[in-house]
């Protein structure tokens, strides 16, 4: 690991969407909750991903990757690779990144990919359960707790190891767009700074001790 002169963790956020999470993760580190890292990067797999914006409006550098264009998978995640390279970084965080990564990307960067998921895993995770289909499951299920999860990502679809957890109550009212608001405000753009910090802290104290 190269670090900054500040010695902090090199951060590059993934995304695909709105980017609120990526949002989150900004304003954290400009309040001081990340200060162990600092996000120099922001890729996503959607053009038209308004995160983009976010990553434009606060100075932050971006990059769009796109399978297809890529020609495939594999090139995909060797384009994704290269490109983390390129810009030296240190640890990835998937913010709402709706795309599953294989097998060479994770050993590339093992225990360091984390990922936001929004339910209280083992819950509702796991291949496709992604997004608002994460609330409609958990609704239909009726359960009357839901929260999320802040992981480890390894092999197995949202079966890293746990970071933190954070429970959210479902109100008999609740729609699958009401659910989704309230786990992200009450839940994920909470947890997903902190558990973001705890990694980037571990990663430059495991450097300084190699040192
Ligand atoms: C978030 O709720 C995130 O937890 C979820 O997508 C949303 C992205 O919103 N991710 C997954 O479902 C991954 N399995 P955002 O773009 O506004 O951060």
């Amino acid at each position: 690991m190269r670090k900054t002169e500040y010695e902090k963790a090199r951060i590059a956020v993934l995304v695909s969407g709105g980017g609120t999470n990526l949002q989150a993760l900004i304003d954290a580190e400009k309040a001081g909750i990340i200060k162990s890292g600092s996000i120099c990067l922001v890729i996503s797999n959607n053009r038209s991903a308004y995160a983009l914006e976010r990553a434009k409006n606060a100075g932050i550098k971006s990059a769009v990757v796109i399978a297809k264009e890529c020609g495939g998978r594999e090139a995909f995640e060797e384009k994704l690779i290269e490109t983390l390279e390129a810009e030296r970084i240190d640890m990835i965080v998937l913010a709402g990144f709706m795309s599953i990564l294989g097998e060479k990307f994770i050993s590339r960067f093992r225990d360091r990919i984390i990922n936001v998921h929004p339910s209280l895993i083992p819950s509702f995770c796991g291949q496709g359960f992604y997004g608002l289909r994460v609330h409609e499951a958990a609704l239909e299920y009726g359960v009357k707790v839901t929260g999320a999860t802040v992981h480890y990502v390894n092999e197995i679809p949202d079966g890293g190891k746990i970071i933190l957890q954070k429970a959210v109550a479902i109100r008999p009212t609740d729609t699958p767009e009401t659910l989704q608001k309230r786990v992200m405000q009450q839940a994920e753009w909470k947890i997903l700074p902190r558990a973001c910090e705890l990694v980037a802290k571990k990663l430059m104290k495991e450097e300084l001790d190699k040192r």
